[in-house]
């Protein structure tokens, strides 16, 4: 395994609660540089202390909404043919965490082709306890993935998988074929995973393990015009 780690500036800078040019000028902490199974960055302590804050009090305002949601008999699912993965996923339509916009250009990652100009998508992610979701590559309209690990203090991270399949038809298929191999980045707290999903290569699942619920904030970098029409995130795209 080739790791490369590398520990950047850690000086806090600007008080603002609110995402401004010096509130993100904060380098986050250890950065390292993963290549298997396959590339991705994670960076610990990615916000500075005071815009972690804030996203922490964003994400006690959606585990209400998710509490909501638990109690509504007809959910608005992510994909009705996958049902069972079903988790609450709560949209921003402002870019709440522009410190995530910079990844892709910064780290420069194999990607996928795209052309125009890529917009982003924020959603929170809240599983339930029990939950599990299947070895997938992201959907084809992600050219860029940063989950970042929220609350509790102690949940699972995303598991990493070397797997043959070929049966990614950039829409979230499940892996047919057994995983040779299985890495879970671990969980912590303003952690951020930054990958650029490549078909049949980012194979990655997730599940709460725990007896809480697991609240990840995902954004993607997407092109608009592969983004599905039928789905609870279209028409999501934030322009930055
Ligand atoms: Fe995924």
């Amino acid at each position: 395994m080739t790791t490369i780690i590398s520990t950047l500036q850690s000086e806090v800078k600007g008080t603002s609660s609110t995402p401004t040019m010096s509130s993100t000028n904060y380098q986050g902490g250890l950065v390292k540089h993963i290549k298997e199974p396959w590339e991705y960055i994670s960076i610990e302590n990615f916000l500075s202390p005071d815009r972690w804050q804030t996203i922490k009090d964003l994400a006690k305002k959606q585990l209400g909404l998710y509490y909501e949601w638990l109690e509504k008999d007809n959910k608005v699912y992510f994909n009705k043919e996958n049902a069972k993965r079903n988790k609450y996923n709560g949209y921003e339509d402002t870019d709440i965490i522009p410190e995530t916009n910079e990844l892709f250009y910064k780290y420069k990652l194999d990607h996928r082709e795209y052309t125009g100009k890529l917009k982003k998508v924020i959603h929170w992610a809240i599983a339930e306890p029990g939950w599990v979701y299947p070895a997938h590559c992201d959907n084809r309209a992600r050219i860029s993935t940063t989950i970042m690990y929220v609350d509790p203090d102690h949940s699972d991270g995303t598991i990493l998988h070397a797997n043959p399949s070929k049966n990614d038809k950039g829409d979230h298929e499940a892996a047919d074929q057994e995983s040779s191999y299985t890495y879970e980045i671990p969980w912590k707290p303003n952690k951020v995973f930054f990958h650029n999903p490549i078909p049949n290569k980012t194979w990655h699942s997730i599940r709460n393990s725990h007896t809480t619920p697991r609240i990840t904030l995902n954004t993607f970098l997407v092109q608009e015009d592969l983004v599905a029409k039928d789905r609870c995130y279209s028409g999501k795209e934030i322009e930055i």
